[in-house]
């Protein structure tokens, strides 16, 4: 467990210059096992670096010469301003990495002005979480780990501690291969061992529909990885199609999500929205996604990096430093807002370092911080 950072939203903005600052000081706060599990994937870990690799291979073909004074990064979902196209994906077990654990981190969305989507299986759970950000844009995830009146439970307790919108996580029917745990036989923290697994494995697209029949809340699906599904999506009625393969833990060698991003924008055209994570760390990043035709972009591994660097000033922090790369990136670009960028000011590329979770931060010293 990381000690609990308690630095005013200041001490951290002034400490941290630097997105791999905070990494480098998440590593710091974090012992072997939690760091393993926050940067692990699954098996190879293949998934996982095609992540990176897939943004990586992404370069841009900028516009100058155009009045790029004012530059706005905001974004207009579930009826709200967003001050950036991004939202803190849901995190299980928040509380490992730091004891504010779900609550700072809706907290430090609120002040800030991106989406939090909740974890059903963080604490301090959906109501507690509720009641620290009230005015916040917040999300609320379920692994359905349990029979229909479970789930029932769950849209009933999201709605009415107004959650914006319900997700399920459709790519978890069995929990991976987590190599990094199970070398060092690290089996603790209920990891992948909760009860209602079998649930998980018996999801069908009847839960979809019955979820879609029973609640007005917009419904998002994560992990969805191809156009067909996403098609399927639609048919039932899907709001969101959140584009992830659960930041390359679950299934091994999948694709990584920048290149199966165009299959889903024209599977999906005007009909839904579209999320995506894995790998996401850089302004550029963020840029890259939306110049693809993703509307918004999770953010996993970050938010536990910030989280246990400095606790809700910490996430705040890194969303101002994110906020700045994606200003200057978008001004870079020869754009004003992101309703003028589209898929002209991308180009496919060689990439420049070898893809892995930390590559973003080529000055990190990797041996020290065993990624
Ligand atoms: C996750 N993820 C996840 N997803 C989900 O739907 N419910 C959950 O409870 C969790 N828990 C969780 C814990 C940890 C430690 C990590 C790193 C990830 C997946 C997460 O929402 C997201 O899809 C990925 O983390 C995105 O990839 P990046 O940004 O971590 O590369």
């Amino acid at each position: 467990m990381a000690g609990p950072y308690s630095g005013s939203p200041m001490t951290a903005a002034v400490e941290f210059e630097t997105l791999h600052e905070i990494v480098q000081r998440a590593r710091q706060n974090l012992g072997q096992n939690d760091w393993d599990y926050i940067v692990g994937g699954s098996e190879t870990e293949t998934t996982l670096r095609r992540n990176r690799l897939a943004l990586d291979s992404i370069a841009f073909r900028p516009r100058v010469l155009r009045d790029v004074g004012r530059v706005e990064a905001g974004v207009e979902h579930f009826g709200r301003r967003m001050r950036l196209p991004v939202c803190l994906a849901p995190i299980g077990a928040l509380e490992m990495f730091h004891t504010g654990a779900g609550a700072s981190v809706a907290r430090a969305a609120q002040a800030f002005g991106v989406g939090h989507m909740m974890s059903s299986v963080c604490k301090p759970g959906l109501e507690a979480v509720a009641a620290a950000a009230p005015d916040g844009l917040r999300l609320f995830q379920l692994y359905a780990l349990g029979d229909e009146a479970f789930v029932d439970d769950h849209l009933a307790r999201a709605a009415a501690s107004g959650y914006a919108a319900f997700c399920l996580t459709v790519d978890t029917a069995y929990y991976s291969r987590r190599e990094r745990d199970l070398a060092k036989r690290h089996f603790t923290s209920g990891r992948g061992r909760v009860a209602g697994r079998d649930f998980l494995a018996r999801l069908d697209w009847r839960t979809v529909e019955r979820v879609r029949a029973k609640s007005t809340l917009p419904l998002i699906l994560k992990g969805i990885a191809t156009a067909e599904d996403a098609r399927i999506a639609l048919d039932h009625g899907v709001d969101w199609i959140y584009v992830s393969n659960h930041g390359g833990r679950q299934l091994d060698h999948g694709r990584g999500t920048m290149e199966i991003l165009p299959e889903i924008v024209d599977a999906v055209g005007v009909r839904a929205k579209i999320v995506i994570d894995g790998g996401f760390c850089r302004g550029s990043d963020v840029v890259k996604a939306l110049a693809a035709g993703a509307d918004l972009v999770g953010l996993g591994r970050m938010q536990c990096f910030a989280l246990a660097a400095a606790g809700e000033a910490g996430i705040l922090r890194m969303l101002e430093l994110l906020g700045d790369e994606i200003r200057r990136c978008l001004g870079l670009l020869g754009v004003t807002a992101f309703a003028e960028l589209d898929r002209s000011y991308l180009h496919a590329a060689v990439p420049a370092n070898a893809p892995h979770v930390l590559s973003a931060f080529p000055l990190l010293t990797i041996d020290d911080y065993r990624y």
